[in-house]
Order: C-alpha cells, then structure tokens, then sequence
C-alpha cells in the first residue's frame, strides 16, 4: 500500500524551505469505487505529505494558503517555540487566502508527531488538513524498517462522496462527528502490508480523526509499546488493548516471521460500521516474510527524550472543572466576556465550558512562572468522554498514590470521571489547553494559559 512517506520533506536543512499547499482537491477517499469528494489538502494528498526530520534539527515549512479561508498549520506534539505554534488569535494572525507564512522551528524531541490545520479546525482537519511529522532519533535503530499509519474515518453519503456538512456539528448529539468510512493513510482499512526488509518493524499509528476513539487490539502480533505520543517509552509494553483518542500516536515495534500474519483490529466491534457480519473489523494486516526473525532477538530499545523534570511538593494546583453536552446540559456560561443563558449559548453554538467559560476567555486559566510545575486537576462532569491536549509541553498522569503515568500531549479521559495531568512550565508563551474532539472544542471546550 501507498505511504505518506512516498514523499518525503527535506525540511531539515537551513538553506532549504518545504512549501505545504493547502488547497481544494476533488479526490477519492477510500475504496476505488466511491465517487470524488471535496477535500482541503495539503500538497493535493491525503494524508499530507510525510515531513521527516532528525532530532535537533530545523524544520521551514513555507505554509501557502489557497484555501478560501484563513487558515494556520498547528505542529502538535512539538516542544516547540510559542510563535510557530500555530494558533490563530493567540499565536499568530490566521493567513489569509492567497497569503503565505513561515514556519521555522527546531524538533527538540524524536518521535511520532502530525501537523494540522488549527482554524474552523472541525471542517478543515475533517475535509483532509493533516499530515504526519516523523522525527527520527539521532541514531535510528537501524534494523526498523518504519511504517507510518495515518488513521482518520470520514462521514460519505451513499454514493461515497464526502458529507461536507461540518457546520451542522451542533446536530451530532454532542458525541462529535465520527464517520462511516475509516482508512489507513487515505486507504480502505483492511489492507495487507508485507514487512520483509528488516527484523524488527516500527509501526506508527496516528489518530487523524475528528472525534472518532480507537479501540484496537494487536492479533498475532509479536509487539511491543514503544511510545507514546511521541515520547519512548521508559519501559516497552507487550501489545494488546490499543486506545487512540483523537490526535493521540501509539509507536510499536512488531517482529513477524515469514510464515506469518497478524493483525491490527477493532476491538470492540466499533468498525464494523454496521456490517451484519460478524467478521472482525480489521484495520490493517501484515505479512511477515523475513526468514531471519527470531523469536529470541531482544526487542531494540529506544533513546527516551530528555523532557524537563516535574516537581510535585512545589507544584501550581489548577482545578478545571468540565461541564456541558446533552446529558448535562448548562444553563448559563460566560462567553466573549458576557454572561449568556441557554437560548443565548444555542444561538452561539456553545454547549461545553472549563470552569464556567465556554471558549477562549481573555484571561487565562492560569499564568505561571517559567519553570514550575503545575498539577491541572480536571473533573469532567460530563456524560462525554473527551481527549485533553495540552500546547506545547508534555505531561504525566498522576494517579491517587502519586505514581505517574508516561509523558503524553493528550489524554483519554471516561466520561465522570477525574484526573490530574503535571507537567513544567518550561516553555514561555501563550498556549492553547482543548479537548480534541474538534467539535467540542468547537463548541466551548479550549481554554489557554500562559508561561512568563
Ligand atoms: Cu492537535 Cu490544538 O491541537
Ligand atoms: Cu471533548
């Protein structure tokens, strides 16, 4: 099958700028039979093209909008220096059409990243903005052979062409847009993929979707955790239950003998999208073919990223308390600096808030020194699930006995439920905190702090 690393961005070189299109494009998602759709895509392909980069170096990307709305690129996940970070309103002034911005910044960390559109973001991530940035390790392991799996699922009508009723998010129930159609780098799921070169595969899965939750399962697989949003793990996990919330990455490395096959599937029968069959929804099947592979070749281990250490006696303590959707609905919220009630917040679209507030308030939730450590304790009161995403920095789960979970820029969290996320405030600047469900950031879940 095709891979978004077919085109490969040298955007790691000072004297060299990689120019990102993003412009409309009649193309087919899915299977050969659909009719054509109109998508907004970043060099005419879906997913974007592969941007690729070493650890430590720069990347310039020429953003070139020929859309016919203002637009800016998020580069998520990245540590990254606050005036490319690509949020209009807070970091930068969207581009406008016909306009172009540059983007210049260095990828402190190795690992799985993407980029994306970060305005009217339900529409323009939903109709194709997205591409994934790979950033290799100093020294790559250099038996992996790498495979990068961009997931996303799309709502087609029944001829197979894009639903491009984005702005009707107020008529999902509050669940977000999920689709009808998933793929796999801009394929049908259920492809096969023969991994021959090399003993050991990295397989890098990235959660493209607007609102869709994975719930995966590796069959017959000889895999291995390896990271997670990004970030290696300390501490490799056997692969089984894979949860991939809304812009999260799970990394794996995968040995298959030649005689082998096995698979990355539903685990939960979410994929079927309606078939009656009982056939297990599979997402994406390999073939191994290297006679080489041993089952007692230790699994490489991976250089974790040096991220900056948490201090928890000392912590910031935020509480953020979320509240909204159609089980609970609210009954009153600030937004845009006034104090609106329910026919008020309808007319505006707005039906979650963080602490009282739906969307963006002018101050921000919290302002802290640079360096601390700060615990956001977050109560979702909601009926919804939801998929936090913290700009700019990486952080850790604390569960009830202080133990902390692996770095992450986003989190899963259930429905009524509470978790606390530390993290230092390394990284100065304005940044944006949002669910990343685009619909319910959308409609009132994104806040924003800042690091002086
Ligand atoms: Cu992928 Cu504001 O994020
Ligand atoms: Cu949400």
């Amino acid at each position: 099958m095709a891979s978004p690393s077919a085109v490969r961005a040298k955007a790691g070189t000072s004297d060299q700028i990689f120019e990102l299109r993003a412009s409309l494009s009649r193309k087919r998602i899915g299977a050969l039979s659909n009719a054509h759709s109109d998508l907004w895509l970043y060099n005419g392909q879906s997913p974007g093209p592969e941007i690729r980069v070493r650890k430590g170096e720069r990347v310039r990307v020429r953003f070139v909008n020929n859309l016919e709305e203002p637009s800016t690129v998020h580069w998520h996940g990245i540590r990254i220096e606050n005036a490319m970070d690509g949020v209009p309103g807070l970091t930068q002034d969207a581009v406008l059409p016909g306009e172009h911005f540059d983007y210049d910044f260095i990828a402190p960390d190795a690992g799985t990243y993407w980029y994306h559109a970060h305005n009217h973001s339900w529409a323009q991530v939903g109709r194709g903005l997205y591409g994934p940035l790979i950033v290799d390790e100093s020294e790559p392991v250099s038996s992996s052979a790498d495979h990068t799996l961009v997931l996303d699922d799309w709502r087609l009508d029944e001829t197979g062409s894009l639903l491009t009723d984005f702005d009707e998010y107020m008529r999902e129930k509050h669940f977000g847009r999920v689709g009808n159609t998933i793929t796999v780098n801009g394929l049908p799921m259920g492809e096969r993929k023969a991994l021959s070169a090399g003993k050991f595969h990295r397989i890098r899965l990235i959660n493209a979707a607007n609102a869709r939750i994975f719930r995966l399962r590796a069959r017959d697989l000889d895999a291995r955790i390896v990271a997670l949003d990004g970030q290696n793990l300390e501490e490799q996990q056997v692969a089984e239950e894979l949860l991939l919330a809304p812009a999260q990455r799970i990394d794996l490395i995968v040995r298959l003998g030649s005689d082998k096959t096995g698979s990355i599937e539903d685990a939960d029968g979410a994929l079927s999208l309606g078939s009656k069959d009982e056939e297990r929804a599979v997402l994406i099947s390999f073939q191994g073919s290297n006679e080489e592979v041993s089952a007692t070749d230790a699994f490489p281990s991976l250089q974790t990223n040096a991220l900056p250490e948490l201090d928890l006696k000392t912590a910031f303590h935020v509480p953020l308390v979320m509240e909204g959707g159609s089980l609970s609905s609210i009954e009153t919220a600030f937004f845009r600096g006034k104090s609106l009630g329910v026919e008020e917040l309808a007319a505006a679209k707005q039906v979650w808030k963080f602490n009282g507030t739906a969307n963006l308030p002018s101050e921000p939730l919290f302002r802290i020194e640079r360096g601390r450590s700060v615990v956001v304790e977050m109560q979702n009161r909601t009926g919804f699930e939801h998929a936090m995403h913290v700009h700019g920095h990486h952080f850790k789960v604390v569960n009830s006995d202080e133990r902390l979970g692996p770095w992450r820029d986003t989190s899963y969290m259930a429905s009524k439920s509470s978790q606390s996320i530390a993290f230092s405030a390394s990284n100065p600047g304005k940044w944006l905190f949002h669910c990343h469900m685009l619909e319910h950031a959308a409609a009132g879940m994104r806040s924003w702090f800042e690091v002086v």
